[in-house]
């Protein structure tokens, strides 16, 4: 394959009956790349990554994968992704182990000391039947499911979802690993700080259109954080008010509060002219700032299209 795209789409559009899955979708992921796909529920994530496998079939739009087309090429397409779908459905009630053998053979062998490994990393008993598990360890029977055979591209919907916060880390250890051995991944979520530090860009949707891709260290320059400085003694709104970046000052007696946007050192420095009690500083809070902004404000297309 020459394409240096492992996904790229145009117009892709799916409608069910009048209803919006997604509507002219181009992206772009590149071949080795880690991008997450964002967007509040209901927003076409779901809808999107079924329209690369060919689970559903465009209203209109085309995608090609891994350079060849969903449809015609699709079972040859399925041996070569790792797939993890949004809601999980295992057949049967057979071992963990078993269903994963079945998986393995009709992708057409796995190494098992790679299935092993993953179970290891999950912490996952692959001896238990899969139906009576939590949906926590069923969601890792679906990760090894998806990363066992070394796939090229990996198509992850909603990969953390009922993973403890340190399953999350180690699957986002996963992501990374994956991305140094030259695999792709697209992943999708409802929360930045999920992606935020594994993924190189992300592309954002909501109600069905996509509203930006952005490289995440763009996203981070952005970040928009809450400053809270207590002085020894009582200081003048107007000598911090000023200051590039910082908004929103109040200032009760000796203590400071304001929003700063980018960098915090003009606000460091001025503040250092005094005698510094405590410095409280919140997150950058990147859902706050940058997705608010994508999810609430109206874009341009929409407010033509609803005539406002
Ligand atoms: N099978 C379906 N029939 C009708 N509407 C659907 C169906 N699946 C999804 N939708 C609608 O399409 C939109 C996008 O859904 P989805 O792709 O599941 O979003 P996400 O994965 O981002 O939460 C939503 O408005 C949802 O209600
Ligand atoms: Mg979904």
């Amino acid at each position: 394959m020459t394409d240096d795209f492992a996904i790229r789409t145009e117009g892709l559009t799916k409608f069910y009956g009048d209803r919006r899955g997604i509507e002219g979708l181009d992206l772009e992921v590149r071949a080795g790349e880690v991008m997450g796909f964002l967007g509040p529920n209901g927003a076409g994530k779901t809808t999107s990554i079924r329209l690369l496998l060919d689970f559903l079939r465009p209203t209109r739009g085309h995608a090609t994968v891994l350079g060849l087309d969903p449809r015609r090429d699709r079972a040859s397409l399925h041996r070569r992704i790792g797939y993890l779908p949004g809601e999980l459905a295992f057949p049967g009630r057979g071992r963990a182990d078993d269903l994963l053998r079945f998986f393995a053979d009709a992708r057409g062998g796995v190494a098992w000391t790679h299935v092993t490994e993953l179970a290891a990393r999950l912490d996952v008993d692959l001896s238990r039947p899969v139906h009576a598990m939590s949906k926590g360890n069923k969601q890792k029977v679906g990760l090894v499911q998806a990363f066992m055979h070394r796939p090229a591209l990996l198509i992850l919907d909603e990969p953390t979802s009922g993973l403890d916060p340190l399953m999350q880390q180690e699957f986002l250890a996963m992501v990374r690993d994956a991305r140094t051995d030259g695999q792709t991944v697209f992943m999708s979520s409802h929360v930045l700080a999920e992606v935020q530090h594994t993924a190189d860009r992300v592309a954002i949707v909501r109600d069905g259109r996509l509203a930006a891709v952005e490289r995440v260290e763009s996203l981070g320059r952005r970040a928009v954080r809450t400053v809270e400085i207590h002085f020894a003694d009582p200081v003048a709104p107007d000598e911090f008010a000023v200051l590039p970046g910082v908004s929103d000052v109040v200032v009760s007696g000796p203590v400071l509060t304001c929003t700063v946007d980018g960098r915090l050192d003009p606000l460091i420095k001025v503040a250092a002219r005094h005698e510094v009690v405590d410095l409280l500083s919140a997150e950058p809070d990147l859902e706050e700032t940058f997705l608010s902004y994508y999810y609430h404000s109206e874009g341009a297309g929409d407010a033509a299209r609803t005539g406002a």
